[in-house]
């Protein structure tokens, strides 16, 4: 079977992966955001340290990129040393990145609903009632920096609410450039006396955390909105390193909005589960098993090939494969690229004109949008390329114990 040991198209293979890059851990594909960027630094050139910023070249364009280094935790101590963040919802940025600000051992309070889930995940996590958890308002009133990692669609929904509590010389800070940017739909007019800025982390919290108790860091974008104060652009930095972060590459909340609203509708996920369907079903249609249907389409690329062209860049798997698969791959890939150009065009515009946005809002805003969001799980968890694929999955040897 092709998903045992390596696919079929590497098996003569005839170039030889550096032994570094094998055998250095690859980041699964559900975190392909943050492998490609994690990727980046170790391919550039014109690498320049001054105090812990690098002018690197990505392909034929120069961009600054700033590192922890310049951060040790005792300069974020100092830095933050008079300011209490207040850090807005504990969903899955929540959890992660106020553990590694508690761990940072700065001043953190946690806002969430009170007796909700992320209530009770707060508490479980050692954030303390009266202490340090609070609703969202007493928060919010405590924080000189206000972290706002409600969903994005309960931040337009409680932005009424909050912003006569974001005073003059507070900080607002977002992981994700949805709400001021789409300010028309979203309401959220951010008010014009606060600095307001953004890290956003190039995967999910849960990475935040692990690689940050691995003493490694996740990458991730940092952009500024307004600067009253002129630090606006310093504290984006402290605030990336506070929360973990090993590289910030600086973006504008407006591109970060458009790049990540795209990404994640197209190759991150929307996209790449339409791909594996399409390939799945033709192949089931035309009389192959659902294991066979399974294995050419997903096993194979998440379990082997996908994780090399994380490590070693696309012309890298080219060379490495077969010079039959090869021929093929090259040839098809100029035909879907073609063929998929207008289809990321219509994306990208519907992105940048607010359809995806409003969408989102009017969805997720819905009082019954988790049973709804449920029904659409439980219909892809019973399509049946899932359900050979978890069969699949249960055949890896790691699984056999
Ligand atoms: N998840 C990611 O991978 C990721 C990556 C980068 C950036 N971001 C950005 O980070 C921010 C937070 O995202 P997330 O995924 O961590 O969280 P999320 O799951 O989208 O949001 C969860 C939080 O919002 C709270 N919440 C929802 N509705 C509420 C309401 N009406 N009133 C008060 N609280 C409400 C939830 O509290 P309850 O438990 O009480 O419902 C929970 O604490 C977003 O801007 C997101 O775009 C996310």
């Amino acid at each position: 079977m092709a998903s045992r040991g390596l696919p079929r198209a590497l098996r003569c293979a005839r170039v030889a992966a550096p032994r570094s890059v094998l055998s250095s851990a690859l980041p699964r594909p559900a975190l392909a955001k943050a492998a490609a960027a994690a990727a980046v630094p170790r391919m550039t050139i014109n690498q320049q340290p001054i105090r812990g910023l690098k002018s690197i070249t990505f392909a034929d364009s120069t961009e600054t990129v700033y590192e922890r280094e310049d951060w040790p935790r005792e300069k974020l101590q100092e830095f933050f040393k008079n300011d209490t963040l207040a850090l807005i919802g504990y969903g899955s940025q929540g959890h992660g990145q106020g553990l590694n600000l508690r761990d940072q051992g700065l001043n953190v309070v946690v806002g969430v609903r009170k007796d909700g889930a992320s209530w009770k995940e707060a508490v479980q996590d050692g954030w303390v009632p009266g202490k340090n958890l609070f609703d969202v308002d007493t928060a919010v009133e405590k924080g000189t920096v206000v972290m706002n990692l409600l969903s994005d669609a309960a931040q337009s929904e409680t932005w009424p609410a909050l912003k006569p509590k974001i005073t003059k010389g507070k900080t607002l800070y977002f992981s994700h450039g949805f709400s001021p940017v789409f300010k028309d739909l979203t309401k959220v007019d951010v008010p014009e006396d606060v600095d307001v800025i953004l890290v956003a982390p190039k995967g999910s919290g849960r990475t935040v955390r692990t690689l940050f108790r691995e003493g490694r860091g996740i990458n991730s974008s940092i952009a500024v909105f307004q600067d009253v104060t002129g630090q606006a652009k310093e504290k984006a930095i402290a605030m990336g390193v506070a929360v973990g972060s090993g590289y910030l590459y600086e973006t504008t909340f407006q591109k970060e909005v458009y790049s990540d609203l795209y990404g994640e509708r197209g190759c991150l996920m929307g996209g790449i589960h339409g791909m594996f369907l399409a390939q799945y079903e033709v192949l089931r249609e035309r009389g192959h098993s659902p294991s066979e249907a399974f294995n050419e389409t997903v096993e194979e690329a998440t379990q082997s090939l996908y994780p090399l062209i994380g490590g070693n860049g696309m012309d890298w798997m080219y060379a490495a494969c077969s010079t039959t698969a090869r021929r093929g791959a090259i040839d098809w890939s100029s035909r879907f690229r073609d063929n998929l150009k207008p289809l990321f065009n219509e994306l990208y515009d519907r992105v940048q004109d607010g359809t995806e946005t409003q969408r989102s809002l009017d969805y997720n805003s819905q009082k019954d949008y988790r049973e709804k969001y449920e029904k659409e799980m439980q219909e892809i968890r019973d399509l049946e390329i899932w359900r050979a694929g978890k069969a699949v999955r249960s055949l890896r040897p790691e699984n056999q114990k």
